[in-house]
């Protein structure tokens, strides 16, 4: 396979083909049975990974760094805190400096109106490629591991029908980037998109027009609804998650005002039983138990996300693989 993505960004998936997706896929399983087989795969030896965090991470943290050393090379952990970035190093700048010690920039900065403008300003100055660890706008290489996923247990994805919905979570007011990279992705797929939630938490207009777009042009559909249980009603993907209200406020005790009002909104078995007899349940993790979703679905024999967690690996690899090396694989 010629390898024509060397020195890609990852921002957003939307800035990649079908056809570059399709490659991510292949390669991403590829790299799956090299690591089940004991196959060694080091595409990336001598590379170097920075990972700059600006925000929390349990498994965006460990898979992109175990990603890094099974390709041969190496992931540096820096968390903007215990950088100089809190006394004025720029976007600029860390493109600049970061891009000279390293093939490779990682970013999570999901601040609201700041962490897409954040990372496309180091990617402007920056001479390797950046990949988007979740802003507040786009999560891309966990929506590539959920339709890794989704091909794995479904097969042919088109027809498929996949509920995005919003669901009740207490922890903190969670990013919009989950539901607007799956609703821009899988409407590229040939697949029913269904984007459910209550009023107060509506995604970018933006987002929706391109779903629909995408969705007409691969011959599935796209669907808002503000009713939780006739979202799940015979779908074949149930994917609930909470996110913030952040398009009708960002003040946080009028959030939470907001949020409280829809304690109902839980994953549940009953709901669960409307879905398709083979439905599975999906969540990019970390979950509320019992608050977002019951331990019942989570736990159960339909929920797929520790698949999801360990695809985050290798989509990541296949990414890395693909734009941090101009070897043919
Ligand atoms: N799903 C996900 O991005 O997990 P982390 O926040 O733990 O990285």
């Amino acid at each position: 396979m010629q390898n024509f993505l060397f020195g890609r960004d990852m921002i957003t998936t939307q800035e990649w083909t079908r056809k570059e997706i399709d490659t991510i896929m292949d390669v991403a399983m590829d790299l799956k049975r090299k690591r089940a087989l004991g196959e060694p795969h080091a595409y990336l030896r001598d590379k170097v990974l920075a990972m700059l965090f600006f925000f929390s991470s349990t498994r965006t943290r460990a898979s992109f760094e175990a990603g890094m050393a099974q390709l041969g090379g190496h992931a540096q952990f820096i968390e903007s805190k215990t950088t100089q970035i809190a006394h004025g190093d720029t976007a600029k700048e860390i493109g600049e400096i970061l891009g000279r010690y390293n093939d490779g920039i990682a970013i999570r900065q999901v601040d609201w109106d700041i962490g897409n403008q954040y990372i496309c300003q180091v990617a402007e100055a920056s001479r390797v490629p950046v990949f988007n660890m979740q802003c507040d706008l786009y999560h891309p290489h966990q929506i590539l591991a959920d339709l890794l996923t989704i091909i794995e247990k479904k097969g042919d994805t088109r027809g498929k029908t996949i509920t995005v919905s919003w669901a009740y979570a207490s922890s903190y007011s969670k990013p919009q980037s989950v539901p607007n990279s799956l609703i821009l992705l899988m409407s590229r797929y040939g697949m029913n998109v269904r984007l459910v939630h209550p009023p107060e938490f509506k995604l970018k207009s933006e987002f929706i027009d391109q779903a629909k777009e995408n969705a007409k042009k691969h011959h599935g559909s796209f669907e808002m609804m503000d009713d939780f249980e006739a979202g799940v009603k015979d779908t074949d993907i149930w994917y609930a998650k909470s996110w913030g209200p952040m398009l009708t406020t960002t003040d946080p005790d009028e959030d939470k005002r907001i949020t409280d009002q829809y304690k109902d909104w839980i994953a549940d078995e009953r709901r669960l039983a409307m879905a398709s007899d083979d439905a599975v349940y999906m969540h990019p993790l970390p979950a509320d138990r019992n608050i977002e979703v019951t331990d019942g679905v989570i736990d159960g024999s339909q929920s797929v996300v520790f698949d999801q967690a360990e695809n985050r690996l290798h989509a990541q690899k296949a990414v890395m693989a693909l734009t941090m090396s101009n070897m043919e694989v």
